[in-house]
């Protein structure tokens, strides 16, 4: 596999264990989205992407989604971040089902969570400078500018950038440096999930090595719980302890992440395995 020549970190589960209350729970979910089809009718016709998916993330656990491209990841992220409403099923989060919950009792729960969107070139404000940027989630909460600052140049430094940065615009960094600072900015205000969606799969291969011993290393230092979402097993094996496998919207195996890869159940995990032996 692609990693192999890097050294994996066996740091483990560092708190909580499976009887904890989860952080996350899924339970038989149905979403999908509305689409128009133009020239069959002027009613949007409802797509269904997710069937009957079921899951728990617990306190300190890593836990990967994989599938291939259109397998439905993401639209699992929109469904946690309440950007979609599941048709049937309900979502958990912090023990709340978020779609029965609003105002500030919502905005406390995600407060608790960061969040790193796929694509940093396309995420991020062209027109931002960095500090802009990162001081956008404090900023809603009514956070001053000086007490910015100081949480601003001490997260640069947790992500591996110079305070430089805060006055650059995203076109003027790396793609690397872009994925560091969207890594600041979901990390800024000290959540305790950390959602990354394809953390690695717009950089080059040195540079998805650094990112992922720095996304080790945040998880580790800020004892946090984290859901990864990648198509790239390799990735995969890197950051999570457990993964759920999706194959066009449903989950088709589920378990430890070495256990999946050597050992794998459905075929479809087989076929994922053996496109990146
Ligand atoms: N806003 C949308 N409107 C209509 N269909 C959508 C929308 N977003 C996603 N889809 C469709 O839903 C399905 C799942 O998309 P999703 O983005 O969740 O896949 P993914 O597993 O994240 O893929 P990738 O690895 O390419 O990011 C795809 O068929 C996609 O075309
Ligand atoms: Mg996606």
């Amino acid at each position: 596999m692609k990693y192999l020549n890097y050294r994996k970190q066996c740091i483990g589960r560092i708190q909580g264990s499976p009887d904890m209350e989860p952080i996350v729970v899924f339970e038989n979910v149905y979403a999908g989205y509305s689409v128009l089809r133009r020239f069959r009718s002027i009613k949007p016709s409802y797509m269904g992407v997710l069937r009957n998916i079921s899951f728990k993330l617990h306190r300190g656990e890593r836990l990967a989604i994989i599938g291939e491209s259109g397998a439905g990841k993401t639209t699992i992220i929109k469904v946690l971040l309440r950007l979609l409403k599941p048709r049937r099923g309900r979502v958990l989060v912090f023990g709340k089902d978020i779609y029965r919950v609003s105002g500030d009792e919502l905005r406390r729960i995600y407060w608790r969570i960061g969040y790193v969107p796929q694509d940093p070139g396309r995420s991020l404000n062209p027109r931002l400078r960095v500090e802009d940027i990162l001081y956008e989630p404090l900023e809603a909460q009514g956070i001053g500018w000086d007490t910015f600052l100081e949480k601003a140049r001490n997260v640069l430094r947790e992500v591996g950038l110079g305070t430089y940065i805060l006055e650059k615009i995203p076109d003027q960094l790396s793609g690397g440096q872009q994925q560091r600072v969207l890594i600041a900015r979901a990390i800024i205000h000290d959540p305790e999930l950390l959602i990354l969606d394809e953390p690695t799969s717009a950089l080059d291969v040195s540079m998805q090595a650094q990112i992922i011993n720095l996304i080790n290393k945040i998880y580790r230092d800020k004892k946090l719980t984290l859901l990864i979402i990648t198509h790239d097993l390799a990735v995969a094996q890197y950051l999570a302890d457990r993964a759920i496998v999706l194959r066009r919207g449903e989950i088709v195996e589920e378990g430890g992440i070495d256990d999946i890869i050597t050992n794998p159940k459905h075929e479809y995990t087989k076929l994922l395995i053996s496109s990146y032996i």
